[in-house]
């Protein structure tokens, strides 16, 4: 599977690959449920990712950041969203308790920031994002890890604000301070 590495620039990039990756989701069918996972260092764009994308889904209020609830539900929404950050969770037997199997049903969407606290318990993902720090901006790795996170990634690529949101890495980078 092809993955992506785009550059953003700033906190808008990052809300508009989230508002892109929900109009991407309005488009599939959501099957068994769809689970992404948000990875990168404390600060580096999970939650505006997520706020990007559950806006862009139509939620009206703030999104706030699941640190402390480990989990915010957003079934308004049409995929309904759950949006976790397991960063705080103490071992990922408790995700059991806190009834993990019962969200990821049809139609649904699990969000996952911090999802390594969870591993062993939680699903694998569809598709998985790594946010960078570098200088002032973030880059984003998109790896589509099943078919669905594919067409999620080929619907996203469709978009015409996608190449607008963050120019494609140049090959070259990794010699960068
Ligand atoms: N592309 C970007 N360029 C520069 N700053 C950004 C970018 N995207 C997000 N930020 C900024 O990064 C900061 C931290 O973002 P955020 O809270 O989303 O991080 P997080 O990954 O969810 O952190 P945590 O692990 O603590 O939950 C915010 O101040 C946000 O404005
Ligand atoms: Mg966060």
């Amino acid at each position: 599977m092809t993955e992506r590495v785009l550059w953003l620039a700033d906190e808008s990039a990052t809300v508009n690959t989230g508002k892109t990756l929900a109009n991407a989701l309005k488009s599939v069918p959501s099957g068994p449920g769809i689970v992404i996972f948000l990875h990168g260092t404390l600060g580096a764009g999970k939650t505006t990712l997520s706020r990007g994308l559950i806006q862009g889904l139509g939620h009206q209020g703030a999104v706030k950041s699941p640190t402390y609830t480990l989990v915010e539900p957003y079934e308004q929404l049409e995929p309904a969203i759950w949006h976790f950050d397991l960063y705080r969770l103490g071992d990922p037997e408790e995700l059991e308790f806190m009834g993990i199997r019962d969200y990821l049903t049809p139609g649904n969407v699990c969000l996952v920031e911090w999802p390594e606290r969870g591993a062993g318990i939680l699903p694998g993902p569809d598709l998985d994002l790594t946010l960078t720090p570098e200088g002032d901006g973030r880059s984003l790795v998109i790896e589509p890890r099943t078919a669905v996170g594919q067409v999620l990634l080929d619907r996203m690529q469709e978009q015409n604000g996608f190449a607008a949101d963050g120019q494609p890495l140049p090959e070259d980078r990794t010699d960068q301070d």
